[in-house]
């Protein structure tokens, strides 16, 4: 489905009881919405799950501007569009970065937070070296190059070893990225602000999920962002990198499914 919130339509799919909590599931980067498909069979027997795909990616339009900020508020218009007050929200990797900004400039249309494998802190002067040279690479060789350069980092080790097909289906949504979005996106968390300071003012039940194999969050890091998290609290999931909730979604579901029922 298709709503237009500010200046560009913004594809999503909306499933589950029309009256079960609301689940609005963000992706990471370069992502679609169909990270989300093992969590929107399963969850949406009991809640609503809501999984877009934000500017740049998907189905959704390509023009900017990009910056967290718009795509937090793009997310809350998108919200308004389909009557829903207040939700919970769950962000991948990028996704999380998001998630951060909702809450910082959208808290009451937040009723539980979700970060998964993400990080609070912002760039740091080598990862902007990389971010510049992944965007060099998106525009003069595409979008397949970046995900040749991204998927073995996606993934833990245990999905290589016995799930290739997994990363082949990782592999196949980094690749259908637009470079548009690619290179937005990568301008957009480059200049992304330090979030370290927000956490403490996160006033909602909020679940920290990263994987025990994740080297782009690890869990070391993730610990400390929930730990500063007033009503935190942190799941490791074993046998999973970056993309737990698809490469362990019975465990992630289970998280998720035990959390928000908590609220
Ligand atoms: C993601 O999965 O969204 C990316 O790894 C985030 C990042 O590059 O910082």
């Amino acid at each position: 489905m298709l709503a237009h919130v500010h200046n560009i339509s913004i594809w999503y799919d909306d499933v589950g009881p029309a009256d079960g909590i609301p689940l609005l599931c963000i992706h990471g980067f370069p992502h679609d919405h169909r990270l989300w498909a093992p969590q929107r069979d399963t969850l949406s027997k009991t809640y609503r799950v809501i999984t877009p795909d934000l500017r740049g990616f998907g189905a959704s339009g390509t023009n900017g501007p990009y910056s967290m900020d718009q795509f937090a508020d793009d997310l809350a218009e998108l919200l308004t569009e389909l009557g829903i007050t207040r939700a919970v929200v769950c962000g991948l990797s990028m996704g999380g970065y998001i998630a951060l900004a909702l809450w910082r400039r959208h808290a009451r249309r937040v009723l539980g937070l979700i970060f998964a494998d993400t990080k609070a802190t912002a760039d740091d002067d080598a990862m902007r070296t990389k971010r510049q040279q992944m965007i060099a690479m998106a525009m003069s060789a595409g979008a397949g190059a970046v995900a040749d350069a991204q998927v073995t980092g996606m993934v833990g080790i245990s999905t290589r070893l016995e799930h290739p097909e997994l990363v082949e289906h990782v592999r196949d949504m980094l690749a259908a990225a637009p470079v548009e979005g690619i290179v937005g996106a990568l301008e957009a968390m480059m200049v992304r602000p330090d979030s370290t300071p927000l956490l403490a003012t996160i006033g909602v039940p909020t679940l920290c999920i990263v994987g025990d194999q994740d080297v782009i969050a690890p869990v070391k890091e993730m610990r400390e962002m929930c730990a500063a998290i007033p009503h935190g609290e942190l799941r490791v999931i074993d046998d999973a990198g970056h993309v737990s909730n698809v490469e362990q979604p019975d465990a992630f579901n289970e998280a998720v499914a035990q959390f928000v029922a908590r609220l």
